[in-house]
């Protein structure tokens, strides 16, 4: 079975590596639209015709079923490529119910993109489900550029969520939902400047169980792989096997060479570690 990912860069390695954890058996294509990122400062029509152009690809190079791991990308054009292919599609949204369904009297900040935040699909979720008003809404696009620039240092982050969400009162917040898959490369800068009792809540596991569900496997089959920061041994054989078992693309280029198997481990490990942060 092979499965695309497509998100609009980086920020798709995280489904990647949550369905690989799923999917022991199935093959990938990764398809990072890298000459098109950042999604979340374009407009609607573009994004429609970027994720045109992806799906055609996956669809081409012969991919079963496709996550747009992405919120910005399925926000704008979910509903147009489930119209237009005819094979199964699986898209992101913030993981603002799943926060709300803790059933606590806590706000719920989500920080996405601009596009993601002021789009309706973003609204009409929040219109459904939170009946108490709880949710509120912050784009932080400046996380996507240091994620596709590679910098993950604490000092230019934390700066930025200073600048950001220094305003923010999070006395009365339980849960904050990373509505954009880049955030998660930033989970030990955003433990380290939110309150303890502030929880993580993020759409990768959901959507890699949805996507199980849709190539016809019982999500249940396989638990939610905890993968202990200390045991390097078994993070590597992770990390080897789903080097093999992927074909890497920018915007339609094949990624191979020394080079980008040094950066694609670099980020996955990050990945795998940023994972764990509760
Ligand atoms: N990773 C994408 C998301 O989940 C968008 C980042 C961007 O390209 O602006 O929304």
């Amino acid at each position: 079975m092979k499965i695309a990912i497509y998100d609009s860069g980086i920020g798709g390695l995280n489904l990647l590596l949550e369905a690989a954890l799923r999917l022991p058996d199935a093959e990938f294509l990764f398809y990072g639209d890298t000459e098109h990122v950042p999604y979340g400062e374009k407009t609607p029509e573009e994004i429609v015709s970027y994720a045109d152009e992806a799906l055609q690809f996956c669809v081409n190079h012969r991919a079963e079923a496709v996550v747009i791991a992405c919120n910005t990308a399925t926000s704008m054009a979910g509903e147009y490529l489930r119209k237009r292919y005819d094979l199964p599609i699986i898209g992101m949204e913030p993981a603002a119910k799943a926060a709300l369904d803790c059933g606590e009297d806590k706000r719920v900040l989500v920080i996405a993109t601009q596009i993601t935040v002021e789009g309706e699909k973003l609204q009409r979720l929040i219109g459904r489900f939170d009946a108490r008003h709880l949710v509120d809404t912050r784009a932080l696009p400046g996380l996507v550029r240091l994620a596709e620039q590679g910098d993950f240092a604490d000092g230019p982050v934390l700066s930025y969520l200073e600048e950001t969400l220094g305003d923010y009162d999070f006395s009365n917040c339980g849960f904050l939902v990373l509505g954009c898959t880049h955030f998660n490369y930033f989970k030990d800068s955003l433990r380290a400047f939110l309150p303890e009792y502030v929880r993580f809540f993020d759409g990768n596991a959901g959507t890699a169980k949805q996507l199980m569900r849709k190539v016809g496997r019982d999500p249940e089959e396989q638990a939610d792989r905890h993968i202990p920061v200390e045991d390097t041994v078994m993070q590597q054989e992770i990390l080897k096997d789903i080097l093999h078992r992927t074909t890497f693309y920018a915007s339609g280029e094949l990624l191979c060479g020394e080079a980008w198997e040094e950066r694609g481990r670099i980020l996955l490990s990050r990945l795998i570690r940023m994972r764990e942060i509760r």
